[in-house]
């Protein structure tokens, strides 16, 4: 599962589309975690869907990730500004990928 205490055991190393990636990050095989209020953690997330099928506000975007060990997509938080904390993604992810920390 995602490590909810990510912000103080990880270092941000790269913005991408507007929100912080945190490290550590070495393509193909670790790509660290996307987003900060909604937060996914890359290495786990295995493209289930789940949480952009049930987004209310729909925060998720696929991204391509090739070769990455676990799957070829991931949920970007990319609209994590207008996420409404309703913790639906989080329920139903089913490998825990994501972590949101309401404001
Ligand atoms: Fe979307 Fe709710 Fe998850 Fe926020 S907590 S990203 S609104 S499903
Ligand atoms: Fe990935 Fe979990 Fe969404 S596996 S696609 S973060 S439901
Ligand atoms: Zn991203």
């Amino acid at each position: 599962a995602i490590d909810p205490e990510f912000e103080e055991n990880r270092d941000i190393v790269e913005q991408h589309d507007g929100h912080n990636v945190w490290g550590p990050v070495e393509e193909p095989d670790t790509l660290g975690i996307h987003g900060t209020h909604v937060a996914v953690d890359f290495d786990i997330c295995l493209a289930d869907g789940a949480c952009l099928e049930d987004c209310p506000v729909d925060v998720f975007e696929w991204v391509d990730t090739p070769d990455h060990p676990e799957s070829e997509i991931k949920a970007d938080p990319a609209h994590e500004d207008q996420c409404i904390d309703c913790m639906l993604c989080v329920d139903v992810c089913p490998v825990d990928a994501i972590d949101v920390d309401p404001g």
